[in-house]
């Protein structure tokens, strides 16, 4: 990821702990905060300081290892592996995290667990990033033959929420093959989904695009079928919290939609993801438990002002705030793997 000019990783290991970009204050401000014990680590990914399904399971894993360098007892263990796992309910990637870490350690002796289970939690952040620039060169392979239909144009390409590097170790999913093509020279432009209520699309994604300089233009949520009505959008490409057995995609709200306005308009709608987004052993979307966030969320808006930060009401009535859909796989055009490219299940 490029971040301020200079290549780096959203999470990385610090003498005390570990060391996340505070997304909330993004991109008003680039803060990086330390995190040193489970309890950081849960509050982080409850409240949303870092968030995006691989990086939770990335910080949820390390706090892992910070609760067994504090107690490496089973029962310590175990009310740590709870406290994280409670964090958030929908991305897989929390629990298939929580659980290579625990399976790493669970035959050791205690005074080995720590250490083990932060090489484990190390070893699943490279692997991360290997996953997403894997999952880069298969999309870009896609997005060549797109663009090569229309080479007198650069290609379009509609994204939803933020599956990029802020959501993963380094890459991203949705926004791999992206920051590949334009690094490969490919005229790559991204209409960014806004992705209200909490604006990861306005917010971060464009964030992101910036810094790496792609082009890119944010548009309102409504915005994206009236686009692909006007043939201005050649792919859509997201990201997900988890991908079912089925082939059913839990994503943030809104991503259904999407695929409706794509399968009515012929235009291709492609998830990006990582096996350890995949969650065989749950059968279809309509078993994934959907996170419903504090309507805070959706009546009040937060941005810099004048004077300082300002929060604004939006509404004054009640609001109700379902954090994300399920698009079903008959919608899907294809999966973007590690592996390559696969087709509808
Ligand atoms: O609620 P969030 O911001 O954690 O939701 C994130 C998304 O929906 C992402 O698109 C998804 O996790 C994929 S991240 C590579």
């Amino acid at each position: 990821m490029i971040l301020e000019g200079a290549h780096t990783r959203s999470i990385c290991r610090t003498e005390a702990g570990i060391r996340i970009l505070d997304q909330r204050q993004l991109p008003w401000e680039v803060r990086w905060v330390e995190l040193r014990s489970a309890e950081e680590a849960a509050t982080a990914i409850r409240e949303m300081w870092t968030r995006g399904a691989p990086m939770i399971g990335a910080t949820a894993a390390y706090g892992l290892a910070m609760a067994l360098a504090e107690d490496a007892s089973d029962a310590g263990m175990d009310g740590a592996y709870r406290l994280l796992i409670e964090t958030r309910p929908t991305a897989i990637n929390l629990r298939w995290a929580l659980d290579t870490v625990r399976n790493a350690v669970a035959e050791l002796p205690a005074s080995e667990r720590a250490a083990t289970a932060f090489v484990r939690a190390d070893a699943i952040c490279d692997e991360d990033a290997a996953l997403c620039c894997a999952i880069g060169e298969h999309g870009l392979a896609l997005l060549r033959d797109l663009h090569a239909q229309h080479p007198d144009r650069p290609l379009n390409i509609l994204t939803h929420c933020n599956a990029g590097w802020l959501a993963t170790v380094d890459y991203g999913t949705a926004t791999a093959p992206i920051y590949l093509a334009h690094d490969a020279g490919l005229p790559v432009h991204v209409w960014v989904d806004e992705t209200r209520p909490r604006n990861q699309g306005a917010l971060l994604t464009a964030f992101e695009l910036r810094n790496h300089g792609v082009p890119h233009t944010v548009i309102a949520d409504n915005a994206g079928g009236l686009l692909m009505m006007q043939g201005k959008v050649d792919a859509v490409i997201v990201g997900t919290d988890r991908v079912t057995a089925n082939g059913d995609v839990c994503n943030k709200i809104g991503t259904y939609l999407k695929a409706l306005a794509a399968a009515d308009n012929g235009v291709p709608f492609y998830v990006a993801l990582p096996y350890t987004t995949f969650d065989p052993s749950t059968a279809t979307g309509a078993d994934v438990p959907i996170e419903e966030r504090s309507a805070d969320e959706l009546t009040q808006l937060r941005g810099p002002s004048e004077s300082g930060f300002a929060t604004v009401r939006v509404t004054n009535s009640p609001a109700a705030n379902p954090a994300f859909d399920v698009t079903p796989a008959r919608l899907v055009t294809g999966y973007i793997t590690e592996r390559g490219v696969l087709d509808r299940v």
